[in-house]
């Protein structure tokens, strides 16, 4: 029997957010579990874990907008690692467009990996929550759900409000269970492929001008709340959306 508690992260084997998760994780206690849409990389990700930290680590290709497949995958973790005792869901995806301007794909995709595939998680992994009566769920959102300004675009801010929802209605019925589910916010998270995303603008002056902490986020900004968000620590803690933006754009 698997004396850890078995950790879930979706999009972990990326630059950024969801590989600095699964590592705090993974040195925190926890029997990661390293799924990625890009397999490759997920077996890689997991095998550099695996001789950090002297112990194996699972690792499974997830797309999370397939909802067979994260069944699938859930079934998979209960059956090699006996439970899902955490659930991250980190995969994101966004391109600006204007909403005047944006293409039909452009919606339904960042509506399919930011606010579906965050159903499709929770939605395979509750159950098995349920039934041992335990879990903590932490939903990566962004500051975009709050802004009202251009710099994400209507796709994605409208994908990540939907998270905020979906993560205060999930609290609120599985509280009972012992299941508590929390979101958090991140302002700019540096990571080098952002520069594909946004326009050069989006970058020039945000130190200065932006930021009041005189600089960009990192990815382990975020994994230190999920560190906390997860543990006993947090135990009065659900339905709860955190900022960690710098003062960027404080909760809203
Ligand atoms: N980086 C930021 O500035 C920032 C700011 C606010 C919110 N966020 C959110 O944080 C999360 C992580 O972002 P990040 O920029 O740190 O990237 P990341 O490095 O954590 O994630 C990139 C990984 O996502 C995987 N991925 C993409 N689509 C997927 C899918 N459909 N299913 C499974 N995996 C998929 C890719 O293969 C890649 O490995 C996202 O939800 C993003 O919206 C990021």
């Amino acid at each position: 029997m698997n004396e850890r508690k078995v950790a879930l992260v979706t999009a972990a084997a990326g630059v950024g957010i969801g590989a600095a998760i699964a590592s705090q994780l993974a040195a925190d206690g926890f029997d990661v579990v390293v799924t990625d849409a890009h397999e490759r990389r997920a077996g890689e990700f997991a095998e550099k874990l695996s001789q950090e930290f002297g112990r194996e680590f699972l690792s499974l290709a997830l797309d999370v907008t397939d909802f067979e497949r994260v069944a699938d995958v859930v079934k998979t973790v209960v059956e090699k690692r006996g439970s899902v005792d955490v659930l991250v869901n980190n995969a994101g995806w966004s391109k600006i467009e204007p909403l005047a301007q944006m293409s039909r794909e452009t919606w339904l995709r960042c509506i399919d990996v930011d606010l579906n595939g965050t159903f499709n998680c929770m939605r395979h992994a509750l159950p098995y929550m349920i039934e041992r009566g335990t879990g903590s769920i932490v939903n990566i959102s962004s500051i975009a759900a709050w802004e009202t300004n251009t710099e994400h675009g209507a796709a994605y801010s409208a994908a990540k409000s939907g998270v905020h929802a979906l993560t205060r209605v999930a609290a609120a019925e599985n509280g009972k269970h012992g299941i508590r589910v929390n979101a958090v916010a991140p302002g700019l998270i540096y990571n080098e492929f952002l520069r594909k995303i946004y326009p050069d603008e989006f970058f020039d002056g945000y130190i200065e001008n932006k930021s009041l902490v005189g600089r960009v986020g990192q990815p382990q900004d975020i994994a230190n709340i999920v560190s906390f968000l997860v543990s006993d620590k947090a135990g009065y803690i659900t339905g709860e959306v955190y900022g960690v933006s710098g003062g960027v754009c404080p909760n809203g």
